[in-house]
């Protein structure tokens, strides 16, 4: 069975003291969680945000990489420098990457195979804008996100991606997707994986939501039987919002 996986995504949001601030308010609040909970601070956070989770579960990861090993790349990171800090994770292709940052597919795929060759496990953002989802290409925009950026990739490194369906039209804007509407978009992307990955890996890769997720939406979207967890954007900054998301199915 695929077990929930709840990641926050700070974007360019707290310095380290800040992130030290953070943690010393989550951990007492989430202590007797069995979810896999995860944070990606910016990268200067990154050292600050491992130690401060090593006595914990919370697995610590970045917000983007770059896919050589090393080199001449001014302003870059490396998967193995990500790894040799204990990164766990790293979001690749996020929507905002993709719209301000010239993110494509095809840097996407190089990502995901560099990130894989360093045991780091990409979470892997597809989504569609408010104008193709109104012009009903929703599934489309999405299988080709999908089968270009995990193009060339086994059925057994494929298993060990977890894909964020983030609708760009809510991100950010307070306007979730309804659970229905969610659980509808991500059973579609289940079967695309099916279809380049076989049925097997398909029911083990698990699917986050992310758009506007927020502690009185997350029980009734992680109902929903395609939603193995969330993408947090920003209620993942407030340690009580992100630990009522993460204590969800509790009381
Ligand atoms: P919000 O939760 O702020 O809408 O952001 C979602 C997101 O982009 C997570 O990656």
């Amino acid at each position: 069975m695929r077990k929930p996986f709840i990641a926050g995504n700070w974007k360019m949001y707290k310095t380290p003291a800040e992130t030290k601030v953070f943690f010393k308010q989550l951990l007492p609040l989430i202590e007797k969680t069995d979810i896999e909970v995860g944070i990606c601070p910016p990268f200067i956070d990154l050292e600050t945000a491992i130690n401060m989770a090593k006595e914990s579960s919370i697995g610590i990861g970045a917000q983007d990489v770059y896919w050589e090993e090393e080199g001449a790349f001014t302003g870059e990171v490396s998967p193995s420098m990500l790894f040799s800090i204990g990164c766990r994770y790293c979001i690749v292709g996020h929507s905002e990457r993709r719209q301000y940052f010239g993110e494509t597919d095809e840097t996407v795929n190089k990502k995901v195979k560099a990130l894989l060759k360093h045991q780091i496990t990409p979470i892997v953002c597809v989504g569609e804008s408010l104008e193709q989802r109104e012009q009903g290409v929703t599934e489309k925009v999405c299988a080709t996100q999908i089968k270009q950026g995990l193009q060339g990739l086994t059925p057994q490194e494929a298993e060990k991606i977890v894909i964020a369906y983030e609708p760009i039209w809510a991100i950010g804007t307070g306007k979730t997707a309804s659970a229905e509407d969610a659980q509808e978009t991500i059973k579609y992307i289940r079967s695309v994986l099916a279809e380049c990955f076989g049925e097997s890996p398909a029911q083990k890769i698990r699917i986050q939501y992310g758009g506007s997720v927020k502690p009185g939406n997350i029980k009734e979207l992680m109902a929903q039987p395609d939603i193995d967890g969330a993408l947090v954007g920003g209620a993942s900054l407030k340690a009580e919002d992100f630990a009522a998301i993460i204590n969800y199915n509790k009381k």
